[in-house]
């Protein structure tokens, strides 16, 4: 089938964000717990598998695919996937892009320009290396910042994502924003959002973007812009600065009613929803010859209108499942 991917809410899918691993080389605190349990190598899809997966759903009008993991640069093959997805370039996929750590960026990055990646999100919460260090568990700063140097140095634009963390990182937005200037990267804040049992009350940390911005506010002064990637973020100029800033504020003002995305794990299972368990597995009947667009159609009829994160002391996550199993 090439039908388009259109939802029982009239909502049209273009957007893929394709989990290639849940592994990761990091352990950050919102993310996941400390004991993460991966998943065993029998589960989980063969990089040729995905390459398929993921075409089909370029075939049924997917325009984007974002590379995520968990980590993913830790996966094995991911070159061989890349190239195999950059060559659906200009045949139906407009872009291919990844969303990393920066971990393993320095050695992955002329990879993926060769394979056609223009721009890549990494994910940045603070330029303090003891904070990073904290909220992270066990990453080196200055490996990120290396990392970050490459991709740059290899031609891709770089956008930093940086978690708003109360009490970790608020006072972190005025050096980040000046770091990106003098690094040649845009900036996007992301509200934490509830899924998966982590170590800390997320309560502790959640802080609402417009409280989060409001020393840059104060400082200077921040205009729309309608720049738009086919993420959720909106954009804004700043004073002085020729960083673009983004805000994702999933919690304090969502964005669910124009939602263009679907998400594959590297289990073979399609989310509709990020805040929600709803999901169809694709692996058995991708592998028996099973009726896999029958499947995805069944399940885009029910995606959900919207998410319910809700995150107040001692609530549970919307969802049980880890960020790192759909890589946000
Ligand atoms: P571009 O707009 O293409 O640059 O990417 P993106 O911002 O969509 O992707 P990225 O992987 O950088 O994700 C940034 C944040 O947005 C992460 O915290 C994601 O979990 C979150 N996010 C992405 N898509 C959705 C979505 O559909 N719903 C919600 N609630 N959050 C999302
Ligand atoms: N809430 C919001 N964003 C998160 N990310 C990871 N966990 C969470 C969470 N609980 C971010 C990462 C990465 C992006 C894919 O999602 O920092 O940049
Ligand atoms: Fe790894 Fe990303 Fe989760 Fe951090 S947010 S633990 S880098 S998957």
């Amino acid at each position: 089938s090439s039908a388009p991917l259109i939802d029982g809410l009239g909502r049209r899918i273009s957007y893929l964000r394709l989990s290639v691993t849940d592994r990761c080389d990091l352990r950050c605190r919102y993310c996941m717990a400390e004991d993460m349990i991966f998943l065993p190598k029998s589960a989980v899809l063969s990089i040729e598998e995905m390459g398929e997966l993921a075409a089909r759903f370029v075939a049924r009008g997917v325009r984007r695919i974002r590379l995520t993991g968990g980590e993913p640069l830790v996966r094995r093959g991911i070159d061989t996937l890349a190239m195999r997805l950059g060559a659906l370039i200009g045949h139906g996929l407009d872009e291919l892009t990844l969303t990393t750590n920066a971990m393993r960026l320095a050695e992955h990055a002329p990879m993926l320009a060769a394979a056609g990646v223009r721009r890549i999100n990494v994910s940045l919460d603070t330029l303090d290396p003891a904070a990073f260090r904290h909220i992270t568990r066990v990453g080196d700063l200055a490996v990120a910042l290396r990392g970050i140097e490459a991709a740059r140095n290899a031609g891709l634009a770089v956008k930093i994502n940086m978690v708003a963390l109360a009490g970790l990182n608020e006072d972190q937005l005025l050096p980040m924003l000046d770091h990106c200037a003098r690094a040649g990267c845009d900036l996007t804040l992301i509200e934490t959002m509830p899924l998966g049992e982590i170590a800390d009350d997320r309560s502790d940390h959640y802080i609402p973007l417009h409280q989060f911005i409001a020393p840059l506010r104060e400082a200077r002064a921040i205009y729309p812009v309608d720049k738009r990637t086919g993420g959720p973020a909106r954009y804004f100029a700043v004073e002085d600065s020729p960083v673009t800033l983004g805000l994702i504020t999933p919690l304090s003002d969502n964005f669910c009613a124009t939602c263009n995305r679907i998400r594959l794990t590297v289990e073979g299972r399609v989310y509709m929803c990020l805040g929600k368990d709803d999901h169809v597995d694709l692996r058995a009947a991708l592998r028996d010859g099973g009726d896999v667009n029958g499947l995805i159609d069944a399940a885009l009829a029910g995606k959900p209108r919207a998410h319910d994160f809700h995150i107040e002391r001692e609530s549970k996550p919307a969802v049980a499942r880890h960020m790192s199993a759909t890589g946000g």
